[in-house]
């Protein structure tokens, strides 16, 4: 069994508003009595995509030696940029293809995908990641089960704002789930509202967001709740491959 923590669009952006809900949503995991394996962020991390929103995010997130109670897997968001992410977030040399990470823990895998397309707001999974995603898949050899975590949700969400910067070829997508039953479900962030939905027949979870929530079509306006508490997301992946999600918010 696994048990994964998640949260998303932390968009950090130098601001003490960003900064304190972050930290707000850190602090509780950080003292969560019982361990979650792993903490998933799934993208849109840093708003500006810049160096020192980077660090800030790495010493906030207890990455590159700092001092996180459990691994810390990321993947970035339409907001994040790769060659910053790599250097000042993960401490890697700079570069420009897509930031992959697969992750295997005893009750499962998961691989953190990169679905931005640099410099555009809507995604991708593009073909280098899907080969990475295949030779992956193929190393772990159906034994395990296995999450996608990546940013864009493949479907629509039935709002304006994140249905207008979807996840292209999500037909790809779908026909790489129909070849491998061992994909036990999708984690995404992105929308900035905590949902639940199917893709291929497969649970897809879409996180809440730590910057704002977004208010939906029958709760008016403004678009985004910049006074709704940040949330995280509890995970649970038995051995049988059932995905069973919890949501929390921090106030
Ligand atoms: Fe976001
Ligand atoms: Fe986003």
């Amino acid at each position: 069994m696994l048990v994964l923590a998640h949260i998303s669009d932390l968009h950090l952006d130098g601001t003490a508003r960003a900064t304190e809900r972050a930290r707000r949503v850190r602090d509780r995991l950080w003292q969560l009595p019982q361990r979650p394996d792993a903490l998933l962020v799934t993208g849109d991390i840093a708003d500006h995509g810049t160096e020192s929103e980077y660090e800030e995010a790495a010493a906030l997130l207890g990455l590159r030696g700092a001092d996180a109670p459990f691994p810390v897997l990321t993947c970035p968001g339409n907001h994040d940029r790769r060659a910053p992410y790599r250097k000042a977030l993960l401490g890697r040399p700079a570069a420009d293809g897509p930031v992959n990470s697969a992750h295997v823990m005893p009750g499962g895998a998961v691989l953190m995908c990169d679905s931005s397309i640099p410099g555009r707001d809507d995604g991708l999974l593009d073909a280098e990641t899907y080969g990475w995603i295949e030779s992956r898949l193929e190393e772990l050899g159906g034994e395990l089960p296995v999450l996608l975590a990546f940013h864009h949700p493949p479907v629509p969400l039935h709002h304006p704002l994140p249905d207008s910067f979807p996840l292209h070829g999500s037909d790809r997508l779908a026909a790489l789930m129909a070849r491998r039953p061992e994909i036990a479900g999708l984690i995404t962030g992105h929308a900035h509202t905590p949902a639940a939905t199917t893709f291929a027949g497969r649970p897809l979870v879409v996180g809440p967001g730590v910057t704002w929530t977004l208010r939906l079509p029958w709760e008016g306006e403004p678009i985004a709740d910049r006074d709704a508490p940040p949330g995280f997301a509890l995970h649970v992946l038995d051995d049988t491959g059932r995905l069973t999600s919890h949501f929390r918010v921090v106030t």
